[in-house]
């Protein structure tokens, strides 16, 4: 099917070619104004300003968007989820309320450990259709491309079981989806004074099941003080290395442990988190090619502070955001809150924040050849708003729904 977008405001993210974003570069966001969009199944065609659209398209297809008064926009890539998961956990956000701190919640059994007790009693079936609805909810939000750790099922069962629920939600999802395996979410009961052995089960038992299923594409550690050491981080993926697995980490999420720079020494696609920083680790990060991602409402949620996102940015690192979106520390997969909050706490420009959800945010899950930009052959996943004043309305208009359509694939969602 072909589909024309005629009279838009402004056409955001329009680039010829592409890269990596990083420091200054992350406030240039180039538009059109007046602008039009030629979708050809799926695949932006054709763009341009409206004065040129004879001359681009000759015919004009039976199929015509008007959207007069509304921003375009390439749909968010949310490049860091655990969106597969059994139940909510909203018991552990009253006691939160009541003066626990997440430590001390998972020091109790509660946490990770509890959202692993709750998916080893739930089929695949359940996971399965309680994660298509988040996608779908995610995909109305403007979410044009996720990816699903597994990590809560901390047993050789639990994580294929995970991994296969999310391969499945990849096959069915209209949607690119990248699967992480995230075994190393933390030591279940059994093997808290025997983390060889679990490394172990892990690296000998998982791994190759995995590869021969090819049930992901990341390999994923949570390392942290009372988790996983940046020594236990590596074991775990140069073992995954063997097998073509490129990490995406969780660091300095509550301390700065060296698991950064142990993250960009094994040449990680992506450190995530990233709320604890010292000067030397955004100099670390700024010097190398691995990219920020930010997850502002996981900090905004645990009320703890917000990644120093100006700091980061300022010495010249490539940043991108995500939600994070699971039951104990980001029980959301808005991206746009995640914008506004990216703004407002963490200093980021609008044009920054944009970019870092688009082309840094699809850069960090290899799709940006896909999607992240207004690009010719990229996929026509993008987001119409409402009319807006500017585009500095859309994060600073916090918890509106400025969204007034999602494109996925040229189809308008119903
Ligand atoms: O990214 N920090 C580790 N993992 C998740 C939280 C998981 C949970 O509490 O269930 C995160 O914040
Ligand atoms: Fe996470």
């Amino acid at each position: 099917m072909t589909t024309l977008i005629t009279h838009i405001q402004q056409l955001v993210a329009v680039r010829d070619s592409y890269h990596l974003l990083r420091g200054n570069e992350m406030q240039s966001l180039p538009l059109l104004e007046d602008a039009f969009l030629l979708v050809e199944d799926g695949i932006i065609a054709q763009y341009g300003k409206m004065y040129e659209l004879e001359l681009k398209v000759p015919v004009l297809p039976a199929h015509i968007i008007d959207a007069t008064g509304q921003f375009v926009l390439p749909t968010w890539c949310d490049s860091h989820t655990h969106l597969v998961f059994a139940q909510s956990r909203e018991g552990e956000f009253i006691d939160k309320i009541k003066g626990l701190s997440y430590a001390d919640i998972a020091a109790r059994g509660g946490g990770i450990l509890n959202s692993a007790e709750k998916l080893a009693a739930a089929t695949e079936e359940e996971l399965f259709e309680s994660g298509m609805v988040r996608l779908q909810e995610m995909m109305r939000l403007g979410t044009g491309a996720v990816e699903i750790k597994s990590g809560y099922g901390l047993s050789l069962e639990g994580e294929l079981k995970m991994l296969r629920v999310i391969k499945k939600i990849k096959a069915a999802a209209p949607i690119p989806v990248k699967a992480s395996f995230l075994g190393a979410h933390t030591y279940p009961a059994a093997y808290k004074e025997s983390h060889a052995a679990y490394i172990s089960l892990l690296v000998d038992e998982l791994l190759p099941v995995i590869a021969k299923e090819q049930l992901a594409d990341y390999i994923d550690v949570f390392c942290e003080s009372g988790f996983f050491s940046p020594a236990e981080m590596e074991t775990i993926c140069l073992a995954a290395g063997q097998y073509g697995l490129l990490p995406k980490l969780h660091v300095n999420q509550l301390n700065s442990i060296g698991g950064l720079q142990k993250a960009i020494q094994l040449n990680a696609l992506s450190v995530d988190h990233l709320e604890t920083m010292t000067p030397v680790d955004i100099q670390d990060l700024a010097a190398s090619n691995t990219i920020g991602t930010l997850l502002p409402t996981a900090a905004f949620f645990l009320r703890m502070n917000y990644q120093p996102a100006r700091q980061m940015i300022d010495a010249g690192a490539a940043i991108a955001l995500a939600t994070d979106y699971n039951p104990g520390s980001s029980p959301s997969g808005n991206m746009n809150f995640v914008l506004s909050l990216s703004c407002i706490q963490l200093k980021m420009l609008p044009e920054e924040a944009i970019n870092a959800a688009t082309i840094n945010a699809a850069y960090a899950m290899e799709l940006q050849d896909e999607l992240g930009s207004i690009s010719i052959g990229k996929k026509a996943n993008l987001i119409f708003t409402k009319p807006m004043p500017s585009l500095a309305y859309l994060p600073y208009a916090f918890g509106a729904n400025l969204i007034d359509k999602v494109m996925i694939n040229g189809i308008i969602l119903a």
